[in-house]
């Protein structure tokens, strides 16, 4: 009986670390993934995948699933496009120095993109046949 009195705390210890890592973990995954997130640079995100990703704006519902046919003849075709200039546009139409009749309808969703997918989409876009 002593002997496991003596052992009991020790035990204790024991599982309140293993309960402790166990706490922490999932929270050290978490964070770790949002750092990849955040230094992962436009070569490493797949432009294909964002550009028909329905949450990253759902580019295809108006530009076309091949980047161009579009669904109004007044909405542009994109792929073999320049990639500066894709990306200048994205950013111009995102900030709001570019506006006009057309652009609302695309801005709402540049919302949903960040810098590095807009240069990873631009990159994609620009590879495509024209
Ligand atoms: C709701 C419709 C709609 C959606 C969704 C949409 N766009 Fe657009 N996009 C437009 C329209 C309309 C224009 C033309 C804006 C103008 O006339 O100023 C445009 C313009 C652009 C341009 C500039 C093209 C040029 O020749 O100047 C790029 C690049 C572009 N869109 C990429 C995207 C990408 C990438 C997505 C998805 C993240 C997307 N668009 C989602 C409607 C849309």
């Amino acid at each position: 009986m002593g002997g496991m009195d003596l052992h009991a705390p020790l035990f204790l210890n024991c599982e309140d670390i293993v309960m402790r890592i166990r706490q922490v973990l999932p929270a050290l995954v978490a964070v770790s993934m949002v750092g990849l997130g955040f230094n992962a640079s436009a070569a490493e995100l797949d432009g294909d995948a964002l550009f028909h990703n329905p949450a990253k704006g759902g580019c295809p519902a108006c530009h076309g699933k091949d980047a161009k046919s579009p669904i109004m003849p007044n909405y542009p075709k994109l792929a073999g496009q320049n990639e500066a200039y894709l990306l200048q546009q994205m950013k111009d139409i995102k900030s709001g120095a570019r506006n006009n009749g057309q652009t609302a309808a695309m801005k709402g969703v540049m919302q949903m993109v960040n810098e590095d997918e807009l240069a990873a989409i631009a990159k994609y876009l620009s590879g495509l046949q024209p």
